[in-house]
C-alpha cells in the first residue's frame, strides 16, 4: 500500500517501542550521579521535619548517620552536609565555624567512621554561623568583607579536611577563595581533599526553603554584592575560568533548572566535571504542586534530573536524591 506521505526520514521510527528507545537514549541517569544535601543539628535521636521541604529533616548526628546509611544503600555515593546552628551559637564573627569539635567536624568524623565509602562534602561559608545571616564578615558600614572572610574560610576548610571531608565546597562567592583554600590545604598536607566550587552561584529567590531550614535568611540587605546577577551568563564564564585556574576540582552552577544555559555553555568550555544544584525552592515546588494533585512528583522529578544530565551535569545535588534512587532501582 502506498504511504500517504513520501518521507525518507521518520524520526518516530526510533521511538516505536521501549527497547528501541532505550537503545538510542542519549543521556543516562542513575543514583551514582546524585548527591544528597542534608542538615545536621545538635542533640541525640532527633529528626526535626522542615515544613517548607517535605520529607527533609534536621538530624542529630546519630540519626544522620543512620539516614546516610540508607542513602548509601540506595547507591547514592555522596552527601553534602549543612549545619543547622542553634541561634544562640551564632555570632557576628561566625566563631562557631572554627570550632574543631563543632557540629560539622563531629558529624564528618561519625559519618566517615560508620560509612567510610560514602563521600562527605562540607559547606564552606559563614551564613550558618553568623547572627546576621551573611556568608561573610560584615563591616561596620554594612559591607561584606572579602579578604578577611577568605581567611576564615581557609581555616574552616582545613578543620573539615582534618575531620575527614572528601571535598570542601565553598558556597560563599568571595573572590579568590578557591585558590586560597587550595593553597592552605596543600600547605597542611591535605593534598587529596578536593574542592567543589560553587562557581556560578546566583542571587536567587529559590533558596527560600533552605534559609528556613538553617534559620539563615539575612537579617538586613541581600546577597547581591557577592552572589551573581541572574541576568548574567558571560560573568559565569569569568568565574569558571578563575575557579579552574585557582585549582577547583569540580565546578557547580546553582540554582539548577533556571540556569541550564549556563551549565550547557560551561560544558563546552571546561574539561572539569560539572555539578548542578537542584536547590530547595525547585524541590519544594515539585512537592507542593504534587501535594495539590497538579503534577506527578515522580515523573516530574526524573524529567528534571535527566534535564540536568542532558545539559551537561556530571553530578546533581538534589534533596530528592533518595526518592530518585528508589525510582531508578
Ligand atoms: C549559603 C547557601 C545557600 C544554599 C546553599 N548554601 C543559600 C544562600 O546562599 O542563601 C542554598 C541551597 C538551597 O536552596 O537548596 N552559603
Amino acid at each position: 500500500m502506498e504511504p500517504l506521505m513520501d518521507l525518507p526520514r521518520r524520526p518516530r521510527r526510533n521511538r516505536g517501542n521501549g527497547p528501541l528507545r532505550a537503545l538510542v537514549r542519549e543521556t543516562s541517569l542513575s543514583p551514582q550521579h546524585l548527591v544528597m544535601p542534608c542538615f545536621a543539628r545538635e542533640g541525640r535521636n532527633l529528626s526535626e521535619p522542615i515544613p517548607s521541604m517535605p520529607g527533609c529533616h534536621r538530624h542529630s548526628v546519630d540519626r544522620l548517620v543512620a539516614q546516610a546509611r540508607e542513602w548509601s544503600d540506595l547507591g547514592i555515593p555522596a552527601i553534602a552536609l549543612f549545619p543547622a546552628t542553634a541561634p544562640e551559637a551564632k555570632t557576628a564573627d561566625a566563631k562557631a565555624a572554627l570550632d574543631p569539635d563543632g557540629l560539622v567536624p563531629r558529624a564528618v568524623r561519625s559519618l566517615k567512621d560508620a560509612l567510610p565509602h560514602l563521600l562527605v562534602i562540607t559547606d564552606i561559608a559563614l551564613d550558618p554561623f553568623t547572627d546576621h545571616g551573611h556568608d561573610g564578615l560584615l563591616s561596620p558600614d554594612g559591607r561584606i568583607e572579602n579578604d578577611s572572610t577568605v581567611e576564615i574560610l581557609c581555616a574552616m576548610a582545613s578543620i573539615h579536611a582534618k575531620a575527614g571531608a572528601d571535598l570542601v565546597a565553598p558556597s560563599d562567592m568571595m573572590d579568590g577563595r578557591v585558590g586560597a583554600i587550595r593553597q592552605h590545604l596543600d600547605r597542611q598536607g591535605f593534598l587529596d581533599t578536593g574542592i567543589l566550587a560553587y562557581t556560578a552561584k546566583y542571587a536567587s529567590a529559590f533558596y527560600g526553603p533552605f534559609r528556613d531550614a538553617l534559620g539563615s535568611a539575612p537579617k538586613a540587605g541581600d546577597k547581591k554584592t557577592y552572589q551573581m546577577d541572574p541576568a548574567n551568563r558571560r560573568e559565569a564564564m569569568l568565574e569558571a575560568d578563575l575557579d579552574e585556574a585557582e585549582g577547583a576540582d569540580i565546578l557547580m552552577v546553582k540554582p539548577g533548572l533556571p540556569y541550564l544555559d549556563v551549565l550547557r555553555e560551561l560544558r563546552d568550555r571546561t574539561t572539569l566535571p560539572l555539578a548542578s544544584y537542584h536547590v530547595s525552592g525547585e524541590f519544594s515546588m515539585l512537592k507542593a504542586a504534587s501535594e495539590r494533585g497538579w503534577i506527578d512528583y515522580d515523573q516530574c522529578l526524573l524529567e528534571s534530573l535527566v534535564a540536568f544530565r542532558r545539559a551537561g551535569a556530571d553530578l546533581i545535588l538534589t534533596y530528592a536524591a533518595a526518592d530518585a534512587a528508589r525510582l531508578l532501582a
